[in-house]
């Protein structure tokens, strides 16, 4: 297990005189992040406890339930879905992660939906976002009519605020299961709280990995977030309006969907903290290798040079050969024998260095091999690299008024303005 960054950067950065001084000063940033007791996710690496209360949790459902029905969104979805998406082969109980309110969608599960045998896990830190509100009431509803009041309670754990909102409300009035997600830990920086750990755990996946490969990150890896940091800053500073995550690994594609959001709702705002209007942010983009290569190359190579690249790829994979099945044919002779693996390397080492030599900004992280411990490194990596930047930029991290205005208005709209 082990996560090794490699600069392959055009264009001298590293020897650029600011990025010395940028990184003494994103080492001091995070010694902030880490004194302040308003920020709650970089302590989440040293305590089990959530581990603890999420495995009583999954112990304590009817036993006849095999499937769980996650109802979040944001923050209280993405997490939970990448580490399902990156580890299939660990899942060992049904988790339905359910973040639209797409009617069609929605009545595709309702329609397999067995209360007898299902759970709803109801994420929402703040108790009031209306689509896991209105997506409870809905499978509630199947709940009640055929296992009547008191026991669908049973079959319904609500993830909240510990002490606020409309959700840890509704659990102390009506008695419902529930766990707490920290007062300081905000939906983006909640994996490693019962947001995700209770799903996940329900699955049969070994959630303490992640903790722990969290830990090892936290202990080991400053200078890695905090390079990464500068790295961003500079790019950001530099005109690359647009960051482009190109992890070469079907694995890595819901884990480039939980970073994009996190990227993009720490560091996408309008004004710093003095009030000046300054628009900081770079949009994330994810884009799978090798498929996208075939979609997205021409622009990356020739487009605009408004991007900046982060490739990653995983050293130990399984080995699949391709045998030579067709001798003598001109178009095989260049794959046969050779493992998948390789074509895939060639086809990043390929991709990179056309963008290198189009001057673009490439760095590679290079992951040992993908397991719980290592996609645990990844979240506290890419949450506190995302903190420290947003502190170079002199902007809070941790809010999103943009969202909550979106927010505001969606339930204006649905004539409950609050
Ligand atoms: O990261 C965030 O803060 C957001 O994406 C939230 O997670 C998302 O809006 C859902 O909010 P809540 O968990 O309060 O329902």
């Amino acid at each position: 297990m082990g996560l090794s960054y490699d600069l392959r950067m055009q264009g001298d950065w590293k020897r650029d005189p600011a990025f010395e001084k940028l990184l003494e000063r994103a080492c001091r940033e995070e010694q902030k992040l880490l004194d302040d007791p308003a920020i709650g996710f970089t302590d989440l690496p040293e305590t089990s406890a959530y581990i603890d209360m999420c495995d009583q949790m999954v112990n304590s459902l009817p036993a006849a339930i095999d499937t769980l029905i996650v109802l979040g969104i944001g923050g209280s979805a993405l997490g939970t879905a990448m580490v399902l998406d990156a580890f299939p082969e660990k899942v060992k109980r049904t988790v339905r992660v359910i973040d639209n309110v797409d009617s069609a969608a929605v009545g595709a599960v309702l329609d397999t939906f067995h209360p007898r045998t299902s759970a709803l896990a109801v994420v929402s830190k703040s108790g009031s976002t209306v689509e896991p509100l209105a997506l409870f009431s809905i499978f509630y509803d199947r709940l009640v009519e055929e296992l009547g009041v008191q026991q669908a309670i049973s079959h319904c754990v609500l993830i909240t605020d510990p002490e606020s909102g409309a959700l840890r409300q509704l659990a102390e009035e009506k008695s419902f299961p529930s766990l707490p997600v920290p007062r300081n830990v905000g939906g983006r920086f909640s994996v490693l709280t019962p947001v995700s750990l209770f799903p996940l755990m329900f699955a049969g996946i070994d959630a303490m990995q992640l903790v722990l490969g969290a830990a090892k990150e936290k202990r080991e890896g400053q200078k890695r977030r905090c390079t990464g940091a500068v790295l961003d800053y500079m790019f950001m500073e530099s005109g690359k309006s647009i960051k482009v995550v190109f992890p070469y690994s079907n694995r890595l594609k819901t884990f480039g969907d939980w970073y994009l959001q996190l990227f993009a709702e720490s560091l996408g705002k309008r004004t710093d903290r003095s009030g000046r209007v300054i628009h900081s942010g770079q949009t994330a983009v994810v884009a799978r290798g090798v498929t996208d290569q075939h979609s997205q190359l021409q622009l990356y190579c020739e487009g605009p040079d408004d991007k900046a690249y982060l490739f990653m790829k995983i050293n130990n994979v399984p080995e699949v050969v391709v045998k030579d099945m067709f001798p003598g044919n001109a178009a095989f002779h260049t794959v046969k024998n050779h493992q998948l693996n390789e074509i895939l390397e060639a086809e990043l080492q390929g991709t990179m260095r056309s963008l290198e030599s189009c001057r673009r900004p490439v760095v590679l992280m290079e992951l040992e091999e993908l397991d719980l411990q290592t996609v645990g490194r990844l979240i506290y990596l890419f949450e506190m690299q995302t903190a420290i930047t947003g502190h170079l930029l002199n902007i809070n991290p941790f809010d999103q008024p943009g969202v909550e205005e979106g927010k505001r208005i969606a339930k204006e709209i649905l004539g409950r303005s609050e």
